[in-house]
């Protein structure tokens, strides 16, 4: 049987990205990965419903009211649990120490709705960054997958999709339609890419 690498995706919310992936591997495209567990920042959070509903384990490593570094041991010991090779932030709305991204340097990636460089960084989640592309008045907006380090949406980009502004857009209309035209199609296809060129030896 061919070997394929073990996902973790984390995960803090209603999970749209994730089923993205789930979707993409019940087609047979991630021909490289196995997504072997679902991790969330909070309870109750529909993410893990999906995860439960694709016969996926799950666990649950509450942010709040923790210290960072019991945040991330908490993490670290779920990961090493089901021996995760490659993390996805798939709408994990928490920021990772260096001590935490140093150990598994080039195995996490993380989706953006921007195109980084722009609307990128501390402060820049969710609606955020459609309400602040909407003011700046950019006419092309997008999404970015790439690689995770200790700066904020600051690692190596793996892949890129680009989006038009429409006039009537609200925030919450373009975060849909760059959910629905970018992100969802990006981040299974860079996830592939990695368990490819993790299975192949490759670093980046
Ligand atoms: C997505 O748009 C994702 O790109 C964004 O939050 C949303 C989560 O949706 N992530 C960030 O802003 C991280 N900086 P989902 O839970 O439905 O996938």
């Amino acid at each position: 049987m061919k070997k394929l690498v073990n996902v973790a995706v984390l995960v803090s919310g209603g999970g749209t990205n994730l089923q993205a992936i789930i979707d993409y591997a019940g087609e047979g495209k991630l021909e490289s990965g196995k997504i072997v567990k679902v991790i969330s920042s909070k309870a109750g959070v529909y993410a893990l419903e999906r995860a439960r509903e694709a016969e996926i384990d799950t666990a649950v490593v509450e942010r709040k009211g923790k210290k960072q570094e019991d945040f991330e041991s908490g993490i670290l010991r779920e990961l090493e649990d089901c021996k995760a090779e490659v993390i996805v932030l798939a709408g994990f709305m928490c920021i990772l120490s260096k001590n935490f991204t140093d150990r598994y340097k080039d195995r996490i990636i993380n989706v953006h709705p921007a195109l980084i460089p722009s609307f990128c960084g501390e402060g820049f989640y969710g609606l955020k960054v459609h309400e602040a592309a909407l003011s700046y008045g950019v006419k092309v907006t997008g999404a970015t997958v790439h690689y995770v380090n200790e700066i904020a949406d600051g690692g190596k980009i793996i892949m890129q999709r680009a989006v038009k502004v429409k006039e009537n857009d609200t925030p919450e209309k373009l975060q849909k339609r760059v959910m629905q035209e970018a992100e969802w199609k990006i981040l299974p296809a860079s996830l592939e890419l990695v368990c490819k060129k993790v299975l192949k030896g490759e670093t980046k």
